[in-house]
């Protein structure tokens, strides 16, 4: 039998820790014939609903659960873990600034960078989830110099399966059959879906989601602000924002980080820039990559036209301007 892995959730009582750890007691995130044992951190107030969770995960009797950890200590939450899934953050509060929330999260991600740099295992692929993510991953990554850069990420397959799901609802095919559309830059509104180099497979072979569509004024307005509005949208429907999708995206993300992109297939993933497309090295942004044994690289060589470069270089600029937000915050 496989050893088991560690896999840390911070922020575990709340929405998306909720509805993650089952899903990786389950091996959503690493596979049917993974064991794992589960690290879940929150802060003291949440100390008993945390300590309900673990109830519910021993309840729930998940044959590859082989234990909990619930803490509130970072130090006992990080020791030893070879996952490490960021949700915990300070949500934006009724007249709170933007610099008032970057701040409360930059300190968190400023500590928590140290602890996993300490006590986590050498390996540990770290995914952020919380907001504001490619800010707070950034800020990770500087401040755990130690852990290898191309183990640092962020998520954006929430926004890149959402795009998937636009897709398929639009041209009434399977979401599978759909693929390699691209969110380019950061995790918020002025991120990029471009769907130039997406393609379906159909009973006639791949074809191009553009030609599909045949509309490309609706590509180009109305697909991009549903995606990136629908954070928002969901917020508006629910009084709560994404958790079982945003849980579902995080499982993903790690699932095919570690196990690898099908062939002919790649997803996104906000990842340290190498320079690539243009965009400003050591910036915490959005890609196309294809992953395999345990590493992904950023696809190269896509051809980009004029109406996206425009859209991929704003957004690039708002995450410029985020860092400088975040150092501003930690001085
Ligand atoms: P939530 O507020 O329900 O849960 C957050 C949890 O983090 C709470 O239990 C809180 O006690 C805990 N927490 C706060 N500070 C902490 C710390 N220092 N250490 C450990 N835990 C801490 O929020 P929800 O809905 O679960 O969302 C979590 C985060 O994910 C938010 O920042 C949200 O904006 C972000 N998000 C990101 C998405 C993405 O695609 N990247 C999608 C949806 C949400």
């Amino acid at each position: 039998a496989k050893a088991p892995v560690r896999v840390l959730v911070t922020g575990a009582v709340g929405q998306i820790g909720y509805a993650l750890v089952p899903m990786i007691a389950r091996g959503a995130m690493l596979g049917p014939d993974q064991p794992v044992i589960i690290h879940m951190l929150d802060i003291e107030p949440a100390a008993e609903a945390l300590n309900g969770v673990k109830m519910e995960l021993i309840d729930a009797a998940f044959p590859l659960l082989k234990g909990v950890v619930a803490t509130t200590d970072i130090v006992e939450a990080c020791n030893g873990v070879n996952i490490a899934v960021m949700v915990g953050g300070f949500p934006r509060k009724e007249g709170m600034e933007r610099k008032d929330v970057m701040s409360r999260n930059v300190s968190i991600y400023k500590a928590q960078a140290s602890a996993l740099e300490q006590y986590a295992a050498q390996d540990c692929k770290v995914l952020v989830v919380a907001n504001p993510a490619n800010t707070n991953a950034l800020v990770l990554k500087e401040f755990a110099p130690s852990i290898p850069e191309k183990n640092i990420t962020c998520l954006t397959r929430l926004d890149h399966n959402r795009a998937l799901g636009q897709i398929s609802e639009r041209l009434n095919v399977h979401v599978s059959d759909v693929k390699n559309v691209i969110i380019w830059g950061n995790h918020s509104s002025t991120q990029y879906p471009d769907v130039n180099h997406a393609t379906v497979s159909t009973s006639a072979g791949q074809k191009s989601v553009k030609e599909l569509v045949g509309d490309d004024k609706w590509l180009k307005t109305e697909f991009i602000t549903t995606i990136q509005q629908r954070g928002a949208t969901i917020i508006k429907a629910r009084k709560l924002s994404s958790a079982l999708s945003a849980a579902s995206s995080a499982c993903d993300h790690i699932r095919d980080w570690v196990i690898g992109t099908p062939k002919g297939t790649w997803v996104s993933m906000g990842v340290s820039s190498d320079g690539s497309y243009g965009i400003p090295p050591g910036l915490m942004y959005s890609f196309p990559v294809t992953c395999e044994k345990g590493e992904w690289s950023i696809v190269q060589g896509l051809k980009i036209d004029e109406f996206s470069r425009e859209k991929m270089d704003a957004t690039a600029k708002e995450l410029m301007e985020e860092k400088s937000l975040a150092y501003s915050c930690l001085n």
